[in-house]
């Protein structure tokens, strides 16, 4: 079937000098783990949706691959913005590319005339590799359109700290009203804090010890942030084990999207809140892998509508294998860590967990640099043989120098 598919997708999307997407990224298209009502993922989608109710059309099922056009253009980045670049994103071609956010549907769904939705999806992103990162990962998106002049209140105020509210870096857009910008900036606050609110109450009703972070107890407060697509836009930081953890970004959509979509009378609210990391607090999920995991172990554990402590099975040993080489000369491409990434991951699947830079330094003669990898591997449901694991490394160590123009030390 994966020939079969790579067959239909190389005539889909033929392959050119932009394609970077691997075998291993497009085996989790369609995975559709955020569709599942007893999976975490489905959990925490399910209790957004409730939070916000039957007000707001829901879309789970939007396909990944979308125009560069859709993923940036729509959403006003720069040409130059990061990451578009092959290092930072996934494409099939210089047409067409995965989704690295839920915004890329956006002003397609305001066009099909929706003007309060929410979209859950996998979102896809080059990006380094340990216990918490995961280069699939899912996202809700919220949209909340009114008329201008007609902004509604909500029906509890927000409360949480906030930054002195819109400042020079930071502004309200002056196409609109001052007092239209501030009636939603507060129904976007209220809002997100009421489905914070309700998700660590929903957890906290189901949870042995849920005694210790009931609803009333959940420390919010608001960040001044900077997305191109909204002004003035904001993070939300949740106090959990002792630290602030950044949740969610949001803010009032920039006024051109909404012409473009066809509703210049409107005036509005979007948010992107990740869904692996607050389901990693709220049901102690120790690894980002765990969520892709088959084993009935794991999926056994959780039922719908309910947040439940992850009890973890025994831990496998873990084996670490080192790898150092030479930089490529200046004059060729420049050497991106996340190319290595990719090359683990797609040597070793989901056996790698961890990879760091552990050494670094100069030639003093030649002025070459030299980089050192520790690469962690470990599964996360069966025990892993020292020759499966040598298998492994030796691959990385053979596709390395081609791949990434560096030479093995
Ligand atoms: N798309 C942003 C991200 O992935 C989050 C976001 C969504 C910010 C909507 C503002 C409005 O980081």
């Amino acid at each position: 079937l994966v020939g079969r598919l790579n067959v239909c997708r190389c005539r889909l999307y033929p392959p050119d000098a932009q394609t970077n997407v691997t075998r291993s990224i497009l085996s989790r298209v369609g995975r559709g783990l955020h569709q599942q009502p007893a999976h975490p993922l489905g959990i925490m989608a399910g209790f957004i949706r409730e939070y916000f109710g039957a007000r707001y059309a829901y879309h789970d099922a939007i396909s990944p691959i979308v125009s560069p056009a859709a993923n940036f253009e729509s959403l006003c980045f720069p040409a130059d913005h990061p990451g578009r670049s092959r290092s930072d994103s996934y494409y099939l071609n210089r047409d067409w590319m995965l989704r690295t956010h839920t915004s890329a549907h956006q002003a397609e769904l305001i066009r099909g005339g929706n003007d309060r939705f929410l979209l859950t999806a996998d979102v896809y992103r080059r990006d380094e590799i340990d216990r918490t990162h995961y280069p699939v990962f899912h996202q809700v998106e919220g949209v909340c359109l009114f008329p201008q002049h007609a902004v509604e209140a909500p029906s509890t105020p927000a409360t949480a700290a906030s930054p002195a509210n819109a400042c020079d870096t930071n502004p309200r857009q002056p196409c609109y009203r001052r007092e239209d910008s501030m009636a939603v900036e507060e129904h976007l606050k209220a809002s997100l804090e009421g489905m914070v609110r309700h998700l660590f109450a929903r957890a906290a009703s189901h949870s042995v010890d849920g005694a210790a972070h009931t609803s009333s107890e959940v420390q919010m407060r608001w960040v001044d942030a900077y997305f191109p697509f909204t002004s003035p836009s904001y993070e939300l930081e949740v106090w959990y084990n002792e630290q602030w953890m950044e949740i969610l970004g949001c803010g009032v959509i920039n006024h051109s999207i909404l012409e473009r979509a066809g509703r210049p009378d409107a005036i509005g609210w979007a948010f992107g809140i990740g869904l692996e990391r607050l389901a990693m607090a709220l049901f102690r999920i120790p690894d980002i892998r765990l969520f892709w995991s088959e084993d009935a172990r794991f999926l056994g554990q959780f039922s719908p509508a309910k947040v439940t402590h992850f009890r973890p099975f025994s831990p496998y040993p873990s084996c670490t294998k080192d790898i150092s080489f030479w930089l490529p000369p200046a004059t060729t491409a420049p050497f991106h860590p996340n190319d290595l990434f990719e090359l683990v991951r797609d040597m070793a699947g989901d056996l790698v967990e961890d990879v760091k830079l552990v050494d670094q330094f100069v030639h003093p003669k030649t002025g070459r640099e030299s980089h050192c990898y520790r690469i962690m591997y470990r599964s996360m449901d069966r025990n892993v043989t020292n020759e499966e694991i040598n298998d492994i490394q030796a691959r990385v160590r053979e596709h390395a120098p081609k791949r990434l123009q560096v030479e093995l030390r």
